[in-house]
């Protein structure tokens, strides 16, 4: 385990456990954000208030947020602690939520964590008027969530076929089972070559590029494996980036495959295809693949790809 310091550990803004005093962290673990940020994007500082502790429902487990990351005024990380009967695999979803009117109010969430973590780790979209994002972008530190007891999803090695590349491709906080997923080593051993795209609208919206771009150098667990596997493909799609095109044409001009082993296009026989996103992405998408002569697949029935949304709506 890699053994970091907690970043902004000056600024009284800092959102994470233990300001003054390193720990065992995860290395894809944001930095606590810093005061000076806090207050450029209105984010409420910390240490203000007492923990929001919320009552115990026998539908779900309580769980303790440990630190926030906000990434921009549309998107934020934290995590929880994993309560210790939780288990999950890789690239599985959640409910989270918060207490409601009547009974809380729980919205699916990603893991974006591996399954051996000691922290379970969201990456959360701001929707202003969103009836659970408009107070969860305000949690702190102490605060508890509920959580729901039964992970599920199809985002999991169970549900494809083995190939030879894994290509995860994603839009938006669609990337939150692929952060899970690029962190298990099982991934590694499955496939020679693990890729992930990140689609976004702004330059900000690119959370984890850092991580990413060095290949995972800092993981425990991956390090080596990801340094000779893991290809990392950004594109920002509204503002000034080095690559700007959307997943769809990157794949047609085969600009997508550029540095990665094997031919330029995709191939049902070795290629298998994990997507995540909008609506209008999966569904442009999965069209695509049928024609190709992909398969969609489902833990009953492991097939050459596979889909889940990150939204409805
Ligand atoms: C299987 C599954 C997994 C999900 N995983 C995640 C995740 O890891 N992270 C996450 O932030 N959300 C995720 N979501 C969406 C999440 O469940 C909620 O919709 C989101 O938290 C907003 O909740 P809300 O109550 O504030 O607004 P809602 O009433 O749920 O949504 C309002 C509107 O906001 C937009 N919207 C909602 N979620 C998103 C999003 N993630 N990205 C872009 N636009 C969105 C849509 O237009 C939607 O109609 C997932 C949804 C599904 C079905
Ligand atoms: N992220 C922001 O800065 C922002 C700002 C204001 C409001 N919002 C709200 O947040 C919601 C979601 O925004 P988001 O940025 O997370 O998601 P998004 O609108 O789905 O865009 C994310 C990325 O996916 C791409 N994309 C969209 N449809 C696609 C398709 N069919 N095929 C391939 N690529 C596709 C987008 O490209 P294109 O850019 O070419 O569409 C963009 O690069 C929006 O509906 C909006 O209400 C977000």
């Amino acid at each position: 385990m890699a053994l970091l310091g907690s970043g902004c550990r000056d600024e009284p803004g800092m959102t994470g456990r233990g300001a003054a005093k390193k720990r065992y962290v995860d290395p894809l673990r944001p930095a606590p954000y810093c005061a000076a940020f806090a207050k450029s994007t209105g984010t409420p500082m910390t240490d203000t208030r007492a923990p929001a502790l919320i009552p115990e429902n026998p539908a779900f487990l309580n769980a303790k947020v440990l630190w926030v990351r906000h990434w921009n005024e549309h998107l934020f990380s934290f995590a929880v602690e994993r309560p210790a009967s939780f288990r999950f695999r890789s690239g599985e979803f959640v409910m989270i939520g918060l207490p409601g009117d009547k009974k809380p109010l729980m919205r699916a969430y990603s893991i974006a964590s591996p399954h051996y973590a000691e922290e379970l780790e969201f990456l959360s979209i701001k929707v202003q008027d969103g009836p659970l994002t408009s107070r969860l972008q305000l949690i702190e530190p102490g605060d508890e969530l509920y959580m729901g007891k039964k992970p599920t999803g199809t985002l999991v090695l169970d549900a494809l076929l083995p190939g030879k590349r894994l290509f995860m491709l994603s839009t938006g906080t669609g990337l939150a089972p692929f952060l899970s997923l690029m962190r298990d080593p099982d991934v590694y051993n499955a496939y020679d070559r693990v890729v992930v795209a990140h689609s976004v609208r702004r330059v900000s919206d690119l959370a984890y590029h850092d991580e990413m771009e060095a290949r995972l150098a800092e993981d425990p667990l991956v390090a080596d494996e990801a340094g000779a596997q893991f290809h990392y493909v950004p594109t920002v799609t509204r503002e000034a980036f080095r690559n700007g095109k959307r997943l769809g044409a990157m794949i047609e001009d085969a600009s997508l495959f550029t540095g990665i082993d094997g031919a330029a296009a995709l191939d049902p026989e070795t290629d298998r295809v994990m997507l995540c996103g909008s609506t209008e992405m999966i569904r442009d998408f999965a069209k695509s693949l049928e024609e190709q002569g992909f398969v969609e697949g489902s833990n009953a029935n492991p097939g050459s790809f596979v889909i889940e949304r990150a939204f409805v709506g």
